[in-house]
């Protein structure tokens, strides 16, 4: 489905808004040239990562080594430590190839836990677990359970079971974490309740998601993330990792890798970072860190949009909502993705749903051209997100001469933000060359442009001939998290058997 063209009008708006309209277009707009920088920026240093001296971009061998048959069986637990919440699997792969049946329960991450201590983390995380096979599994003796833990974090793994965490991403700042193996205290929680599980393999969403996503669609060769944060990962040939040389692996064998990618470009030598971008970055937990993933995931969009809008009000020469009380705007992190995507889905042409929002959300009442102004905004920051996005996915894809390929890709904002795929795919377009799209897929919005009693939907409704595949499709992924990890769990598993760890 093609995205909708958007028909704004900027008849009403005062030229000094306009103004600002133009310099925010100015600054959140990244031209095709300047993605194709970014993405050979990129390449160099997915290389670097995976030299013996690194670089900004971990590259996280994780020794996950292969792809999965789709003959996996057995029954395996997930636990998927998410940004913002916990969800634990049960699943099973049955005989059939492909096939697999899962059942799951979610429970709410307290906000409080992000910043505990990692005793709080441990304890809330077994006495789920505990609850879970409690209610699942009453008074069954099942042996231990083989578990695959969805830890979506930079860790660095020497084994599959174990992983030092290098640093909290994502807001968590939990001390006593960092430099140490995540997986001894997290058994003891486990030990201490009595629960019987044994952790099998430690994994990083993005490597579930390519697994998984791999095990139903064998074109499938990059696993991401745009949720929360963002990350990728992809199989790399042992032998082009540097990093690993001294182990001797066979040069052919396949080694998956957790690009962390979200650090990209930590020595700002590329990222068109607005002044916006840098107060995100310095008020966080990990100031200099996941530059790449400060710009574009949903964890940072809202508050990009909010310390525009902040600015706004308290420009002299502007002076957006004057004469209203803003204080409810100066609270950091208050908007969140899901209130730009609401924007950017407002369907009338007044910007109703828009004007109600910020009401109930902000006691404020914004006039018909602040609202445009927020409109662009939320236009703007979401699509330097998308296009952004495309690089790394290019950027792997270049470097491994991957083209024709598909990429699994899931979280939050690829699900959920409205016209992020479409975006998305156009910024690829741009990147790789593979010509112009059919019609432009993003008109710019037209100053005193036409007037539609609802915005929106004019020109989804053509009837194009259905056109060629991209030689490279983002497509919604397997879950990672929970097939994802089952799987890798049955594959450590297989391999321990066959005495090849
Ligand atoms: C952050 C984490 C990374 C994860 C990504 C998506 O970048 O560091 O491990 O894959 O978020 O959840």
């Amino acid at each position: 489905k093609k995205a909708p063209s958007r028909r704004g009008s900027y008849a009403d708006v005062p030229h000094s808004l306009m103004g600002q309209i133009n310099k925010l277009e100015y600054l959140f707009t990244v031209s095709g040239e300047k993605l194709k920088e970014i993405t050979d920026h990129f390449i160099s240093e997915l290389d670097k990562g995976l030299s013996v001296e690194g670089g900004n971009i971990p590259m996280i061998p994780t020794w996950v080594m292969e792809y999965p048959d789709g003959y996996e069986t057995g029954t395996f637990l997930a636990l998927d430590m998410g940004g913002t919440n916990l969800r634990i699997c049960e699943v099973t792969l049955p005989e059939e190839k492909g096939e697999f049946d899962i059942i799951q329960s979610k429970y709410r991450m307290p906000e409080e836990l992000k910043t505990g201590t990692a005793d709080e983390l441990w304890a809330y995380i077994a006495d789920c677990l505990q609850q879970f096979i409690e209610y699942h599994h009453e008074g069954e003796d099942l042996g231990k359970l083989p578990l695959g833990f969805t830890f979506s974090y930079p860790v660095t793994q020497h084994y599959i079971d174990h992983g030092i965490l290098q640093r909290w991403t994502k807001g968590f700042d939990i001390d006593g974490v960092e430099g140490v193996d995540v997986v001894p205290p997290f058994e003891a929680a486990l030990a201490e309740r009595g629960v019987p599980i044994k952790l099998a393999a430690l994994i990083n969403d993005t490597t579930g998601t390519m697994i998984a996503s791999h095990y139903t669609d064998d074109m499938m060769k990059i696993g991401c993330i745009f949720g929360t944060g963002c990350n990728a990962a992809y199989m790399e040939n042992c032998g082009s990792i540097p990093k690993l040389a001294h182990m001797k692996l066979p040069p052919d064998s396949l080694m998956a890798i957790n690009c962390e990618y979200g650090a990209f470009d930590n020595e700002h030598l590329v990222l068109p970072r607005t002044k916006y971008d840098l107060v995100v970055d310095e008020e966080s937990p990990r100031p200099g860190q996941q530059s790449f993933e400060k710009m574009i995931a949903g964890l940072y969009l809202g508050e990009i949009f909010r310390l525009v809008i902040l600015d706004l009000a308290e420009n002299p020469d502007v002076r957006i909502f004057e004469g209203q009380d803003y204080n409810k705007l100066k609270k950091p992190y208050s908007l969140d993705a899901s209130f730009l995507s609401a924007i950017e889905e407002d369907p009338f042409e007044n910007l109703q749903d828009t004007h109600d929002l910020f009401t109930s959300k902000l006691d404020l009442r914004p006039s018909k051209p602040e609202l445009e102004l927020i409109r662009r905004l939320a236009e703007l920051i979401g699509t330097r997100a998308a296009r952004l996005s495309a690089c790394g996915v290019a950027a792997i894809c270049k470097k491994k001469d991957l083209q024709p390929c598909h990429v699994g890709a899931d979280g939050s904002v690829f699900n959920k933000y409205p016209h992020f795929k479409a975006r998305g795919a156009q910024a690829l377009r741009e990147i790789l060359d593979w010509g112009p799209p059919p019609e432009p897929v993003f008109p710019p919005a037209a100053p005193g442009g036409g007037r539609l009693a609802r915005r929106g939907s004019a020109s989804s409704q053509t009837n194009a001939p259905p056109k060629e595949p991209d030689p490279v499709e983002v497509l919604p992924a397997e879950d990672g998290s929970g097939v994802g990890a089952a799987l890798i769990a049955a594959l450590t598993l297989k391999r321990i058997k066959m005495g090849n760890v």
